[in-house]
């Protein structure tokens, strides 16, 4: 019998770090021997990554309502738990998810203005008590990780999604939703500070996971 495996999520607003580090932090479990499941949210699964289109199309000419958005995002979550995540741990690989609900408290909750019991009433059904055993964290002040972001949209060419033409004062209430849910799990939720060169970043990062490893044995 294999060892059910753990559950590691990423979170942040937007371009604090959190897809460069999910690489890091994989490729630092694999190095351990340990066999390691990369994925994301919303998405994870082709079905999963279709509502994630929906989610984050600008389509300006159906404004998607917030009930909508926030019924979109747990579906694609009850899809990618039970077609990835879940079969994943139990057999004992380690899954790396890059968001996951704390970004719906965070997005949905401090950035669109729906109250936080409403969406623990999802996940605890969708999810069944299902928890990260470890959140990361990245935080930073919006304007610098603004400017990360808009560096890197000019290298790919992208186009704004969904959620990046949102406004500063959305992702201040973003980042405030998320400390507020560190606040209330801290010994789940690490909270890195995410404005410091990549090096200084990652090698609190490795501190954080290498005291997990050992208290989990
Ligand atoms: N510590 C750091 N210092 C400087 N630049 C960084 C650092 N971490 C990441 N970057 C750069 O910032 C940009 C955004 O990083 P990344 O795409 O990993 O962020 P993200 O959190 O995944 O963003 P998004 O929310 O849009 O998915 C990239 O160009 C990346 O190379
Ligand atoms: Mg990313």
């Amino acid at each position: 019998m294999s060892r059910r495996g753990r559950f590691i999520t990423l979170e942040g607003g937007e371009g604090v770090g959190k897809s460069t580090n999910l690489a890091w932090v994989a490729d630092h479990l694999s190095a351990r021997g340990l066999e390691v499941v990369r994925t994301r949210e919303p998405g994870g699964t082709p079905r999963a990554e279709a509502i994630r289109s929906l989610l984050l199309d600008p389509a300006d000419e159906e404004p998607l309502d917030v009930d909508a958005e926030l019924l979109l995002v747990f579906a694609a979550r009850a899809q990618h738990l039970a077609r990835v995540v879940r079969p994943a741990l139990e057999r004992g690989a380690w899954v790396v998810c890059d968001r996951f609900t704390d970004a719906t408290f965070a997005y949905q909750g401090g950035g669109r203005g729906i109250a936080a019991a409403r969406i623990a009433e999802l996940e605890a059904f969708v999810q069944q008590g299902l928890q990260p055993d470890l959140t990361l964290l990245l935080d930073m002040p919006m304007a610098a990780a603004q400017r990360r972001l808009e560096g890197r949209l000019d290298r790919d060419g992208g186009a704004r999604d969904r959620f990046e033409r949102e406004r500063g004062a959305f992702f201040e209430a973003v980042r405030r939703a998320y400390l507020a849910r560190a606040a209330e799990a801290p010994r789940r939720i690490a909270v890195v500070d995410a404005d410091r060169p990549l090096a200084q970043v990652q090698a609190e990062l490795a501190r954080r996971l290498d005291a997990c490893l050992e208290r989990w044995g």
